[in-house]
């Protein structure tokens, strides 16, 4: 079987066919040097390894749980992980509210939060929502991610502040 090609970052990568049942947050680690997305509990419940994933070009983004999603399921999509966030002019906009918000203590689950923050953030620039369900969601976005620290709050107050902040994501009522 043909070898297994996908993007991280933007960047072309591929694995052998034969490994095909190593989860993608091993690969990102081991084969890559890409650190930044946590193993946590590694049965998909706490989210602290999520990525975000372009199934097609032009495809709206989706979140990916990394430690439950095999490589063999991954030919052809575009996988973005934390450190495919920031540009060379700075960080995101909600990587910014993250840290004026204090919105987390030790930030193990900080990237599972930020690139489910992203998904959203992502999708709202190009398919607006009412103002009035900009709460429910965030609350869709986030409400699966587990922070033992219990930050919960000022994640959702970061996350809502950078998109009402940017502008044209949400629309009146
Ligand atoms: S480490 Fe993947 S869901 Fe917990
Ligand atoms: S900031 Fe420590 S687990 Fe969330």
């Amino acid at each position: 079987m043909a070898d297994i090609s996908f993007s991280v970052n933007g960047n072309p990568v591929s694995a052998l066919a034969a490994d095909g049942d190593i989860p993608l947050v091993d690969f990102l680690q081991e084969n890559l040097n890409l650190t930044g997305t946590k193993f946590c509990c590694g049965i998909g419940v706490c989210r602290a390894c999520t990525v975000s994933v372009r199934r097609q070009p032009g495809a709206p983004p989706e979140p990916m749980i990394a430690c439950s999603t095999p490589l063999s399921q991954l030919r052809g999509v575009a996988v973005t992980t934390v450190e495919g966030v920031a540009t060379a002019s700075g960080l995101h906009p909600l990587q910014m509210a993250f840290l004026e918000h204090f919105s987390f203590q030790c930030g193990y689950c900080t990237p599972g939060f930020l690139m489910a923050a992203i998904t959203l953030w992502e999708r709202l620039q190009v398919s607006p929502i009412p103002a009035g369900d900009l709460d429910k969601a965030i609350d869709d976005a986030l409400d699966a991610h587990i922070c033992r620290c219990s930050g919960y709050v000022l994640y959702y107050q970061a996350v809502r502040a950078a998109i009402l902040e940017q502008g044209g994501m949400v629309v009146a009522p």
